[in-house]
């Protein structure tokens, strides 16, 4: 395998909406519209970070990330998700790669944090916790969690960009 994690191209951008709707095919919790999801940021020209894991010039892996509002507010924090794995590739560490990368692309762009809608068994290694003071819908759930990246932690109730209600 030659793994390369890089920004998305526009020769990618079918691959992408195919490995995501694969993934999410058999994932639990899916809403069945996150390939609909990262085509609505790209539209709107909110897809921050793209970044595509790509094996020998075949697109395995995408991490997609878009700012988000905290009471109604931009403040220069951004939401991972989706994030997807071809079927065939999942559990070999590929994930991981592609969200690290992109945290270290955020943090050299002086974004505040990262959200993510998630199971924290997963997302607890990368540094993410639950925040009490940081919710999504109002109340506080362990599968919403937050790292901060530079500077201060954010309160407040979190609104992703119109593009995830697609
Ligand atoms: C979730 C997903 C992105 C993880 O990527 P991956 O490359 O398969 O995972 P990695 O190889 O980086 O990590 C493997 C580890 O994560 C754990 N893991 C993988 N998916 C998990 C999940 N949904 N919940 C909890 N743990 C998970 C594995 O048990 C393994 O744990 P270990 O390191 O303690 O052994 C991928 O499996 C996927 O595309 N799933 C379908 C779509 C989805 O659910 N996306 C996430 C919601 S936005």
């Amino acid at each position: 395998m030659t793994l390369e994690i890089r920004s998305e191209q526009p020769a990618d951008i079918a691959a992408i909406s195919a490995v995501t709707t694969a993934a999410f095919k058999t994932a639990p919790h899916s809403s069945g519209t996150e390939a609909r999801i990262i085509e609505g940021l790209r539209a709107a020209g909110a897809l921050t970070l793209s970044l595509v894991a790509v094996d020998q010039d075949e697109i395995i892996g995408h991490a997609a990330f878009s700012p988000i509002s905290i009471a109604d507010v931009q403040e220069d924090w951004y939401g991972l998700g989706p994030v997807s794995i071809s079927l065939e590739h999942q559990g070999q560490g590929i994930g991981q790669l592609l969200i690290r990368a992109g945290l270290e692309r955020l943090r050299s762009l002086q974004a505040a944090g990262c959200v993510v809608l998630g199971d924290p068994r997963y997302y607890q290694r990368f540094g993410f916790v639950s925040d009490p003071a940081l919710t999504y819908g109002g109340d506080p759930s362990p599968y919403f969690q937050r790292l901060i990246l530079n500077g201060p932690p954010a309160a407040g109730d979190v609104s992703y960009h119109s593009a995830f209600e697609a």
